[in-house]
């Protein structure tokens, strides 16, 4: 069974070494894990080191190298999620089962741990089943009920099917979650126009990317454009991993021709015939729609062979999942994860531009990146452009969530104040606004009158909301356990650092901080920031930075103690030493010392 499925795995994808992860998750949906037999059956059949395989395998946190439950439930632990009560929800559904979180259950049948963001926080708390399908606005009534169907083994097939839909919540719409475009049209536009002219477009529009950095596109464009190679590759990031964002989640849902088309229009640009969306693992159920609607498009030669009619652009685009790995939003990683291999983001430069998938020029761009693309292409960057602020041209979509009464996506032109939004989404009393998600900014009441644009707020699209009763040192407490868990490890100060600023947060929590841990907060926020290798490690201290400097109370209430106190005990991490060398004596313990 295991070596036929093998085979199938293996010939649909060519047994090509590069396809190795997406080979990993296929061949987990059917084994249900990976044991070492099975890995070592990959490594063979794709003539790869055993090491390698056993790698990749460990590095994804979706991939699991060891037995699980047949039900494998994962709940959504954003810091929102956890607002409208996804703690004890889980409590319940680990007494219902009489199952540990984090173990399975002695009969094999079930395990229930957390997973960071799945994007639903709209419509939280949310769970993950089997890395496939999702339940949203969880309560009791419905845990107990998942429960019963769990015990009793029912498949996933016939839970009720009203569980597993996810609402789009679009609140505003502008240019981008407005109607939708009709397929071919922004196309058959640049097509018109001509490579040289559409990428003039996209340069006065004054486009800048959604996924965080704020890059100007036609400049990304056209460095992949003249770059030497024999290839070119358009990339969507679709990995969407920030906590608190889901805007790409909705556009996806809704309006994936639009994505599909910018994406075509990038590769007319920069002259590639090949183009991949990178889906987060926790989107997987978006993965048969997204493939009918390329379907659709490759039958009315919107992708393909001579698209539109025009010989010589060729043009598809391929699918690829991730598997749960924050850091694999950042491109090169992402291009790395694409690659087959673990998620590390690579030195820079080469920049993806000139060095991307498999050493050619690569675009990566975000989903809203695209979707604003093809609204160029289609209907000029003048008209882009005279939208929005100076240096932030267009509109952006906002994923709010939190305390407000009408959570959901919000498009406004670039330069809205916080406080219309705050109004728009009904929070009528918030202290706090993390803008961004956790690598963003903590804003305070006094900053709700700044602008959202580059150059004030810039945001990838989180807007979170803590009105006056949220703890903001427990926020910043639970953004601390995010960047630990989510560190690739790769580098001593992101690893280190972002475990200490953990264990700190943690020691404050319990009571037995003192004002020289806010200190050290400070010195492991000028190491990060100085010393990581990249994105992730340089922001992991921006919400500690950002609450000490607008809270501090919050953290000053917890400093029970006035005099430093270790956040370890040295002499018990000396114990190891003390066994090897045979001595225990009092001189071989610290407070012995002379
Ligand atoms: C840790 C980390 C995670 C990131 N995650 C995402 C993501 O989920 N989606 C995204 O579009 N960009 C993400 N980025 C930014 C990408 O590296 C890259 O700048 C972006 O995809 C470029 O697209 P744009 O020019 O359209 O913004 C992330 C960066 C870092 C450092
Ligand atoms: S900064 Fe963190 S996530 Fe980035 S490479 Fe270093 S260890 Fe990995």
């Amino acid at each position: 069974m295991e070596q036929e499925t093998l085979e199938l795995v293996l010939s649909r994808h060519g047994r090509q070494p590069h396809l190795l992860l997406q080979i990993l998750r296929e061949l987990q949906s059917v084994l249900g894990w990976l044991s070492r037999a099975t890995l070592s059956r990959v490594a063979a059949a794709l003539d790869l080191p055993l090491a390698q395989v056993q790698g990749v395998a460990g590095f994804y946190r979706f991939l699991n190298t060891r037995p699980v439950g047949v039900y494998r439930v994962l709940f959504s632990d954003n810091v929102t999620d956890r607002m409208s009560g996804s703690e004890a929800l889980l409590a319940e559904l680990c007494q219902h089962l009489g199952v540990a979180p984090g173990a399975v259950s002695k009969d094999g049948l079930v395990s229930v741990d957390t997973t960071s963001c799945t994007g639903l926080c709209d419509q939280g708390p949310a769970l993950l089943i089997n890395h496939h399908h999702v339940v949203t606005r969880l309560d009791s009534r419905r845990v107990a009920q998942l429960a019963d169907l769990i015990l009793a083994r029912e498949p996933l097939a016939q839970w009720p099917a009203h569980w597993f839909d996810v609402q789009d919540s679009i609140r505003r719409a502008d240019v981008l979650l407005g109607e939708p475009m009709a397929p071919g049209l922004a196309l058959s536009a640049a097509l018109e126009r001509g490579a040289e002219a559409t990428l003039g477009e996209i340069r006065t529009s004054g486009l800048r990317g959604r996924g965080g950095a704020g890059f100007a596109t036609a400049r990304k464009w056209s460095l992949c454009r003249e770059a030497p190679g024999a290839q070119r590759f358009v990339v969507c990031n679709a990995d969407e991993g920030e906590p608190g964002t889901f805007k790409d989640r909705v556009l996806l849902s809704r309006f994936a021709d639009a994505v599909f088309e910018g994406m075509t229009v990038a590769a007319h640009v920069i002259g590639a015939r090949r183009g991949f969306l990178y889906l987060r693992g926790e989107y997987r159920y978006l993965l048969e729609a997204l493939q009918t609607v390329l379907q659709r498009r490759r039958a009315a030669q919107l992708l393909g062979s001579a698209i539109l009619g025009h010989n010589g652009f060729d043009f598809d685009i391929d699918i690829h999942i991730g598997a749960g790995a924050y850091v694999c939003g950042e491109e090169s990683a992402l291009i790395e994860s694409l690659e087959g291999k673990r998620g590390t983001p690579r030195i820079r430069p080469p920049f993806p531009v000139e060095q991307g998938y498999l050493g050619f020029p690569t675009v990566v761009n975000n989903v809203e990146t695209f979707c604003a693309a093809s609204q160029i292409a289609c209907r000029g960057g003048a008209w882009w452009a005279g939208m929005g602020t100076a240096q932030s041209s267009g509109t952006k979509i906002h994923s709010v969530s939190g305390d407000c009464q009408r959570p959901g996506l919000y498009e406004y032109p670039f330069g809205t104040t916080v406080e219309r939004i705050l109004q728009d989404c009904g929070a009528l009393d918030a202290q706090a606004v993390q803008l961004g998600g956790p690598s963003g900014v903590c804003l305070s009441r006094s900053e709700f009158g700044r602008h959202i644009a580059f150059e004030d707020l810039p945001t990838a699209g989180a807007f979170m909301v803590f009105d006056a009763s949220r703890d903001m040192f427990e926020v910043a407490r639970a953004f601390a356990h995010f960047f630990a868990h989510e560190s690739c490890g790769f580098c001593t100060p992101c690893r280190v650092g972002t475990e200490l600023l953990e264990r700190r947060m943690d020691k404050l929590a319990a009571g037995r901080g003192s004002g020289a841990d806010i200190d050290v907060l400070f010195e492991l926020d000028r190491l990060l920031h100085s010393a990581s290798h990249c994105g992730l490690g340089a922001s992991a201290a921006n919400p500690l930075r950002d609450t000490i400097a607008k809270f501090r109370p919050a953290y000053e209430q917890r400093m029970k103690w006035l005099h430093f106190e270790p956040a370890f005990d040295l002499d018990v991490e000396l114990s190891i030493a003390r066994r090897l060398t045979h001595r225990d004596d009092a001189g071989a313990h610290l407070e012995n010392e002379t």
